[in-house]
């Protein structure tokens, strides 16, 4: 989704906006732009499409000496990727860049334009220029203006603003989107909407809170909330997270599929002791009084969180109930305060599952995250967290968060059931054994990786697919499907196996694709009957099993473990591999798939 980056100082800032933008990319987006303030002038440029572009627009361009900058990639919401919807939005001499929605837009575009503002873009954001520079022909203050301009916007922001008719500041603001603040001892500042593109440059930083806004110029950074002036807490940036690089893969989806054997035992590490797990700072306490669970995410997120409410109810005895986070935040839901609300998210930034937890922690509930980036709103709001240690995730499908996600949920289900009393030490003991196996099971069959190389080229057209499962292997159908809907553009669904009956098999010819989970762990023998009826209809099938499959049309055969889980895992890799090689076949971008970002900020 959308990214900032802002900088003051001597450095070549045209290059540190446009690396900055580069580390941000991921993320997703179909337009760029970048404006320089130095000595009282201002220079911007936009480009729609890949950065490239921006980068060609801006090659004769040199911004040496001291100066403002700040850059934007757009992710379109309001209005089509063009050149003119691009950030920074301009007014008379003013620019600025914004990240998420401003509700209120439509009616502060219509008092502006009574008031014979021209606007030229259709993007929400532009209001924000047009608001301050009114406010500043009114006869206020820069700093004043802005603040008046902050106060009158509803919705997600993070705003950067510069102006000419203050050379030296950068105004900024925060609400319910990330923005860091950050500063080395060599005087220069830093801004950006994630810590990637301040890796190497600031030493420390602040995450905004919600409602920050300030100013920043050299020497000087202010930070207000409602009117009063802030303490600055910097605290040192953490540069453990080196920017992720591909290291001979092709794509950083397919690096992300071989590192998932390495960051699973990362998730592992110091967790399962012998005869307990043991969970960082969450005392057992934390756990007492709970009588049920509600987890909420999005997208692969959700998929994690249905896999694993099998193991809640199975394995810990606890009641769980799963919820999309956009639904649940409208369906005005019953917050028990005896349960533990658990969000899950990658990146610890949807906008969906921030505002879900937000409301359960207004309720009262204990509430827990499972994230992937330290520091990020939902870890900071939430009481508790459980980091997932997968290491940045550069691909916008998402692979190794989602096999991190499963692995920690079910060490917390043993946890849980351990506290209960849901399972003795013998079969802990057992658990814990093959929880130590997850990461050979995750490493890359190269044999298996290059079968589904030459498969790919027979599944790069028909009218769809379905991925099909049973247990906990229904929500690996849809994540399947999910991957290869990303990354392919192709028509996929995942479907239990055993609802196929009822409706879809209708749809059953050699041009349906069937990919069939069929582990020998759990219910073989119940979804071999659904896969047989959707041959008998002369579905196309492609079973995974290890158990040999007579009728399937074309067979990837697993090592078959004993253990669902570990099955499970296997699979995983093999449908996220599948996606990826045929995407690679039809020519797709695997790495920043159209129309789809890595991190949703906005609803
Ligand atoms: C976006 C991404 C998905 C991701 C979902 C939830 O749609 O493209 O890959 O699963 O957001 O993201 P989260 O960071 O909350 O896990």
């Amino acid at each position: 989704m959308c990214g900032i980056v802002g900088y003051i100082g001597e450095r070549e800032k045209k290059e540190f906006i446009l690396n900055g933008l580069k580390e941000l990319e991921y993320r997703g987006y179909d337009s760029a732009g970048l404006a320089v303030l130095k000595d009282g002038e201002i220079t911007h440029f936009k480009a729609v499409g890949k950065l490239e572009n921006l980068v060609e627009k801006t090659k004769n361009f040199k911004s040496e000496g001291f100066g403002l900058a700040i850059g934007h990639t757009r992710w379109a919401t309001h209005g089509k990727p063009t050149e003119l919807n691009a950030h920074p939005h301009l007014g008379e001499f003013s620019y600025v860049i914004h990240n998420g929605i401003i509700e209120n837009y439509q009616e502060l575009k219509k008092e502006l334009q009574e008031k014979g503002v021209n606007f030229i873009s259709q993007t929400d954001s532009e209001v924000i220029v047009h608001l301050f520079e009114e406010n500043l022909k009114n006869g206020k203050e820069p700093f004043e203006a802005f603040e008046e301009t902050i106060k009158l916007l509803k919705g997600a922001y993070a705003i950067l603003l510069i102006t000419k008719a203050d050379p030296k500041k950068i105004f900024f603001a925060k609400n319910l989107v990330p923005l860091i603040v950050g500063k080395n001892d060599e005087d220069e500042i830093f801004f950006s909407s994630s810590d990637a593109p301040l890796i190497g440059f600031a030493d420390e930083v602040i995450y905004l809170n919600d409602k920050d806004y300030g100013y920043a110029q050299k020497g000087e950074i202010a930070l207000f909330s409602e009117g009063i002036k802030q303490e600055t807490l910097f605290k040192p940036l953490n540069i453990g997270k080196l920017s992720a690089q591909k290291d001979g893969y092709r794509f950083f989806m397919e690096k992300e599929i071989y590192e998932q054997s390495a960051v699973s035992s990362e998730t592992i590490m110091g967790r399962v002791a012998k005869d307990d797990i043991v969970l960082e700072d969450i005392e057992d306490d934390f756990f007492a009084d709970i009588k049920e669970i509600t987890i909420c995410a999005c997208g692969t997120s959700y998929h994690a969180a249905l896999a694993t409410s099998y193991l809640f109810e199975r394995v810990s005895k606890i009641k769980t109930t799963v919820e999309i986070a956009s639904e649940f935040r409208y369906k005005e839901p019953l917050l028990l305060k005896d349960t533990l609300f658990v969000v899950i998210s990658q990146s610890g930034e949807t906008a969906d599952t921030l505002q879900a937890l937000k409301m359960a922690k207004e309720a009262g509930l204990k509430t827990l995250s499972i994230c992937n980036v330290d520091n990020s709103s939902i870890v900071r709001l939430s009481d508790k967290t459980l980091l997932t240690r997968a290491g940045i995730e550069k691909g916008v499908a998402s692979t190794k968060a989602f096999t991190t996600q499963v692995l920690l949920l079910w060490i917390l289900s043993l946890k849980l059931a351990l506290l209960r009393g849901a399972i003795d030490k013998e079969y802990f003991h057992k658990e814990r054994k093959i929880i130590s196996k997850v990461p050979e099971v995750l490493k890359v069959d190269e044999k298996i990786h290059e079968k589904i190389r030459r498969l790919s080229k027979r599944y790069l057209h028909g009218h769809g697919f379905f991925f099909i499962g049973r247990d906990i292997f229904f929500p690996l159908a849809l994540e399947g499907a999910l991957k290869l809907k990303e990354i392919s553009y192709l028509h996929a669904e995942g479907y239990p196996a055993g609802e196929m009956k009822h409706g879809p098999i209708a749809l059953a010819d050699s041009e349906l694709f069937t990919v069939a989970l069929m582990p020998k762990s759990l219910l073989y023998d119940k979804v071999k009957s659904n896969v047989e009826e959707l041959s008998a209809r002369d579905a196309t099938i492609l079973a995974l099993s290890p158990l040999e499959f007579e009728i399937a049309d074309d067979f990837i055969k697993t090592k078959g473990y004993d253990h669902p889980m570990l099955e499970f895992f296997e699979m995983s890799v093999i449908v996220q591999l599948l996606a990826l090689e045929i995407s690679v076949r039809l020519g797709n971008d695997v790495d920043m798939p159209r129309n789809l970002a890595k991190s949703v900020t906005v609803e």
